[in-house]
C-alpha cells in the first residue's frame, strides 16, 4: 500500500487539506494525524474491521484498548453511558485538550476497540487538524499513538513514516506537536477517580476541578505483580533499541557517575549516548550527547523526549545514560515514560536508597 503524505499548515489551517483523508477514514481506511500530544493513528472506532487494521499496522497486542477521539463534547453520549457529573466537570474544564476519560462503554463500541473491556477511553483533542478530520470523517476516531508497538511515540510526521510507511493510507503532516507526551488518562468508573497515566494535565488541576483523585498503584512501580488498569502501561513502551539506564542522585554525583560509565563503555568499544538537561549537557563527552530541555521548564523536556530516544536509535547507540528529571507533575509524567523506556533500570549515583526502593536499583 502506498502511504500518502499531505501537508496541513497548522498556522494558516485550510479545512480542505483533510478532505481526502477524512473520506478514507469514513470508508474504513487508516490515517495518521497530529494532535496536541503526539501523532495518532486513526481508524473508525465503531467499525471492528477498521479497529483490527490499526492493531495489525502497529503490531499492537489485541488486549490493549484504543482511545476514541471525538470533536464535540456531546458525542461522548454516543459511546459511553452513566457519565457522572464529575466526568462532565472534567470535560467542561479540560476539553478540547490532553485529557482522556475512561467511562462505562455503550454496546455500540465493539470489543475490538476496547480490547474486550466493558469501559471505553474517550478524548476530545484540541489540535485543529485532528478536530477537522474527526468532523469531516463523521466517525468516532479510534487512535493510538502512531508508532510501531514498543517504539517511542511520534512527535512529528517523519517518525510516523519511519514506523508505518506502506501500512497506512495517509499521514497528515502538521509539523511538530506541541506537548510531546500522551494525554493524562483518568478512570472515572470507580468510587474515586484514578489517574492511569500521568500527562500534561496534572493531578492538582484535576483535584481543583473535582476533588480527590488517586494514582493507579502501577504508574510509578517497577513491580511486575501489580497489574495496571490501563493495559498498555504494562508493556516496555517507548523503548530505544540500545540499553537505557537512568542515573539518580545529587546533580554533581550524577554527572561524575555518568562520565565514569561512559568512559568504561567506550573503552570496551561500545557506542554510548547521554541524555541530559541543558544545565549540565556540556559536562559530558560521549558519542552522542542529547539535550532534552531545561529543568526549569519541564514543557521543553516533554516536547523533545521521544525525538531524543529516536535519535539515539538513528546514531546506533548501544548504551544510553539519562539524568533523572522530575520535580513537578509534568516532570513526573516525563519520568514515568523514561522509566518505562529504561525497563526501570535505575542506577544510584552515590549510596543506596532507603529500604523499600531497592527494586529500582540496578
Ligand atoms: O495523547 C494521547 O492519548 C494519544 C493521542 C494520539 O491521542 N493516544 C495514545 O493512545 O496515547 P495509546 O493507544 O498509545 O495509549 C492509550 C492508553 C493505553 O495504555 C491503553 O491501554 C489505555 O490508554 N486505555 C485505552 N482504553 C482503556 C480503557 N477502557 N481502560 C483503561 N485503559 C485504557
Ligand atoms: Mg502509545
Amino acid at each position: 500500500m502506498e502511504t500518502r503524505i499531505i501537508k496541513c499548515d497548522t498556522e494558516a489551517f485550510q479545512p480542505e487539506c483533510v478532505r481526502e483523508a477524512a473520506a478514507c477514514l469514513h470508508a474504513g481506511g487508516l490515517v495518521a494525524f497530529p494532535t496536541e500530544t503526539v501523532y495518532g493513528l486513526g481508524g473508525d472506532g465503531l467499525n471492528p474491521e477498521a479497529a483490527g487494521k490499526i492493531y495489525a499496522a502497529k503490531g499492537r497486542p489485541s488486549d490493549n484498548p484504543l482511545i476514541l477521539h471525538i470533536a464535540e463534547k456531546d458525542s461522548v453520549n454516543m459511546v459511553a453511558e452513566e457519565v457522572s457529573d464529575k466526568a462532565w466537570l472534567l470535560m467542561e474544564r479540560f476539553w478540547p485538550g490532553p485529557l482522556t476519560l475512561v467511562l462505562k462503554k455503550k454496546p455500540t463500541v465493539p470489543a475490538e476497540t476496547t480490547g474486550g473491556l466493558n469501559t471505553v477511553a474517550v478524548r476530545m483533542p484540541s489540535h485543529p487538524v485532528a478536530l477537522e478530520l474527526i468532523r469531516q470523517s463523521g466517525v468516532c476516531v479510534a487512535a493510538p499513538s502512531a508508532n510501531a508497538s514498543g517504539r517511542p511515540s511520534p512527535s512529528k510526521a517523519s517518525h510516523v513514516y519511519e514506523d508505518l510507511k506502506g501500512k497506512i493510507d495517509y499521514i497528515l503532516d502538521g509539523g511538530s506537536v506541541d506537548i510531546g507526551i500522551e494525554s493524562t488518562i483518568v478512570d472515572m468508573t470507580g468510587t474515586v477517580p484514578a489517574i492511569l497515566r500521568p500527562g500534561y494535565i496534572t493531578p492538582e488541576q484535576i483535584e481543583a476541578a473535582i476533588g480527590k483523585v488517586e494514582f493507579d498503584p502501577a504508574v510509578f512501580s517497577a513491580a511486575t505483580d501489580i497489574k495496571p488498569k490501563a493495559p498498555g502501561m504494562k508493556y516496555t513502551h517507548y523503548a530505544p533499541k540500545g540499553t537505557l539506564s537512568i542515573v539518580e542522585g545529587d546533580r554533581e554525583a550524577v554527572v561524575r557517575r555518568i562520565c565514569a560509565m561512559v568512559e568504561e563503555k567506550q573503552a570496551a568499544g561500545y557506542k554510548v549516548g547521554v541524555l541530559a538537561a541543558r544545565e549540565t549537557a556540556d559536562r559530558y563527552r560521549a558519542d552522542t550527547v542529547l539535550t532534552i530541555g531545561c529543568r526549569a521548564e519541564p514543557v521543553t523536556m516533554a516536547a523533545r523526549l521521544y525525538a531524543c530516544l529516536r535519535e539515539f536509535d538513528e546514531e546506533g547507540t548501544e548504551f544510553m545514560y539519562s539524568e533523572a528529571f522530575g520535580g513537578d507533575s509534568l516532570g513526573n509524567a516525563i519520568m514515568n515514560r523514561l522509566l518505562k523506556a529504561a525497563g526501570h533500570r535505575v542506577i544510584y549515583a552515590e549510596k543506596k536508597p532507603a529500604e523499600g526502593l531497592s527494586c529500582r536499583e540496578q
